[in-house]
């Protein structure tokens, strides 16, 4: 999206008088009021806030030790329980009777789960956990689809005080099983496999392949049974989920661990070829799950709310598991996909479960866009969605149109939409509007949260004027911020803080913020990370992936836009062989998606692959990768290329297959 065309974007929408007056942060003043709380005294504002909103067990006496930057300690003196938080306080507030959980499977089944019920399987679970003698500080990689028991299996984690570590069932059993290793992992949950768009996808049978090439420290398995099929068994290794639980007592005192203590390790993407083990720490990420389910979700006792990602991302550790269950929230969780048995199932469970506030990420509405274009029966105006009060995006830039058609078909344009800018590292929200405050413009994220000191900088950390693009930065640190890197602090501190910043914060992605609201509109990643669908991958890894192959010299992949994904793969590839042509070509490049998919998981395959003798390279051997994009784009080459070694190559490329 060009800074241009947001200029040009003057449709703008002030919250209601009605939505002001029951919001949590009411109207722009009270907004205001929190932001310059936050900069009079920013540890007096966190220290208020993580009392108020936490429940310690013992109470932190320093808000922030800053004494060795960028590893900052919060409330470090104070210990809690994050399943405490999440189960036994919504209890004590008289929430036990309340639906926790209304899990929709594939095939349409609904089951619910009160407080009371959850609380009884996490304690159930977690005491099966300490039988097999998993303790505080244990790494254990859960990996399984959406269910109530991926979110038993992180809350009988975070209640004995082990870390756990979610996999995405969309990654291979190479990507697994460099998790399992880097976590040194003693324990997998997973379930025989999962139910998608009426399919079963194997999850058991990747994790035994991922242990097949070695298994570090894991010691056993644990298998939900989901769908009842033959799998192969180590009767050694392998135990079933629901004897395990239904054998054990339904009560389990909360391990007390630091606030320090890591609650969880989630990998993400990187622009090398590693993926980094993004480490949170339980108080500080915790607080910031509240508060941004209260202000941003702006959360009501009596909403339903739908955050429709996989446990599997940050987005369903913090809004799905941890947020939503902090506040005592009713959630929909579902198992399948948007399309499935056709693209109106949001529409119609938003409808069946009565849910207030919808969360869900812009690649998932432009492709119900289309479906709904081609198909009017599926339209969401086909469908009663009157229980909306507030929608929310997550996870790329949302095209003003594709808001606009969010804001009208499915809001029915009385609905605010929060477009809620955050990363794994950020464990939170940190741009976003708040529904009863801010003044909404389609395409923007609009204003930093309180205490988020949020700015746009040049390569030496100045500010830039308004209006002019740089880099995100954010300049003080926030309690839910990572912590390190797992068992890398250098590159956490290389990554993210690089000396020339400031000590600032590095998001990278390129902002711009404008000259007259000050609001900030994010224009992509800066750095080799490309965003499929909301998913992040390191061009990196995809080329490191594709190198592995043994026909493979070089290549260098780069992302173009697309309508449906935000961004499509496409590799650039030179053989050790003769460039292929025709069919050839075409049966190669199949090979060379499939081999991807394996190494890292269907979610890294490219779009297109194209062959070539050679990449364009600068004199000194540098590929030129914004050649690549143009090239990818389709674009006509405008760029400067007297530097280029080969400029015949580009013909070359030019060819799509
Ligand atoms: C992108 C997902 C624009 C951004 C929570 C960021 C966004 C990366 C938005 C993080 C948004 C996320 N507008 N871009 N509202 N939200 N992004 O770690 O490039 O999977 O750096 O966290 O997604 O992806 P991650």
């Amino acid at each position: 999206m060009s800074t241009e065309v947001l200029h040009r974007e003057h449709r703008h929408f002030a919250p209601d008088a009605t939505w002001v007056a029951q919001a949590n942060v009411s109207g722009h003043a009270a907004y205001l009021a929190l932001v310059r709380e936050a900069e009079r005294d920013p540890e007096e504002f966190w220290g208020r806030l993580a009392r108020t909103y936490l429940v310690w067990k013992t109470p932190f006496q320093t808000v922030l030790n800053d004494r060795n930057p960028p590893f900052y300690r919060w409330f470090e003196e104070g210990t809690l329980n994050a399943s405490h938080l999440c189960l036994d306080v919504p209890i004590e507030r008289g929430m036990g009777e309340k639906t926790a959980l209304i899990f929709e499977s594939d095939d349409g089944t609904v089951t619910t789960l009160t407080y009371h019920a959850l609380h009884e399987r996490v304690c159930r679970f977690a005491n099966a956990l300490k039988s097999l003698g998993i303790g505080k500080g244990d790494r254990v990689i859960i990996y399984i689809a959406m269910s109530i028991e991926g979110i038993v299996a992180m809350q009988a984690c975070a209640r004995i005080g082990a870390i756990h570590s979610v996999v995405f069932g969309g990654f291979s059993a190479k990507s697994l099983q460099e998790r399992i290793l880097d976590t040194g992992a003693r324990l997998i949950i997973t379930a025989d496999g999962q139910k998608r768009g009426g399919k079963i996808i194997q999850l058991k049978a990747i994790v035994d392949e991922a242990l097949s090439m070695g298994a570090g420290m894991v010691e056993k398995v644990i298998v939900y049974a989901r769908t009842g099929e033959n799998i192969p068994w180590d009767s050694a290794r392998d135990l079933w989920m629901k004897p395990l639980e239904e054998s054990q007592s339904p009560l389990c005192i909360p391990t007390w661990v630091e606030a320090e203590h890591p609650l969880f390790i989630l990998y993400t993407s990187g622009s090398t070829g590693k993926p980094k083990g993004v480490q949170h720490a339980t108080a500080g990420y915790l607080l910031w799950s509240i508060l941004t389910m209260t202000w941003v979700f702006d959360h009501h006792p009596e909403d339903v709310y739908w955050c429709t990602a996989d446990i599997g991302w940050i987005t369903g550790h913090t809004y799905v598991n941890y947020g939503p269950l902090a506040v005592g929230a009713t959630q929909v969780i579902y198992e399948g996909i948007p399309s499935w048995p056709h693209a109106g199932r949001f529409w119609s469970m938003i409808s069946r479960h009565r849910v207030s506030v919808f969360y869900t990420a812009p690649t998932a509405i432009r492709s119900l866009i289309k479906a709904s274009n081609l198909d009017p029966e599926i339209h969401p105006q086909r469908f009663d969605l009157s229980s909306l009060r507030l929608l929310g995006t997550v996870g790329e830039p949302i095209n003003p149109e594709a808001w606009m058609w969010y804001y009208q078909q499915v809001g029915n344009s009385r609905c605010p939409i929060a477009d809620t800018f955050w990363q794994t590292e950020t464990g939170g929200h940190v741009i976003a509007p708040l529904p009863g405050a801010t003044t909404l413009v389609p395409g923007s994220c609009t204003l930093p949260l309180p205490g988020i000191d949020a700015a746009v900088v040049d390569e030496t950390g100045q500010e830039v004027p308004p209006g002019h693009g740089g880099s995100l930065v954010i300049r003080r640190p926030w309690p839910a911020m990572l912590r390190n890197l797992w068992g890398n602090p250098e590159r956490f501190q290389k990554t993210y803080f690089p000396s020339e910043l400031k000590g600032y914060y590095l998001a990278g992605d390129g902002a711009v913020k404008d000259p007259t609201t000050g609001y900030f509109t994010i224009t992509g990643r800066i750095d080799d990370v490309l965003n499929v669908s909301g998913h992040r991958l390191g061009t990196m890894e995809v080329e490191s992936a594709l190198a592995t192959h043994p026909m493979v010299a070089e290549a260098a992949v780069v992302g173009k836009p697309d309508d449906i994904t935000g961004e499509a793969i496409v590799a650039f590839v030179v053989l050790k062989q003769q460039r292929p042509a025709g069919a050839e070509a075409q049966q190669l490049a199949s090979t060379l998606r499939q081999w991807v998919t394996r190494e890292i998981g269907p979610i890294a395959r490219p779009r297109d692959i194209r062959f070539g003798d050679n990449l364009p390279k600068t004199r000194s051997g540098k590929i030129m990768r914004r050649l690549l994009r143009s090239l990818a784009c389709g674009e006509p080459m405008t760029q400067d290329i007297s530097t280029l070694e080969n400029p015949t190559i580009l013909d070359q490329l030019r060819e799509t297959l």
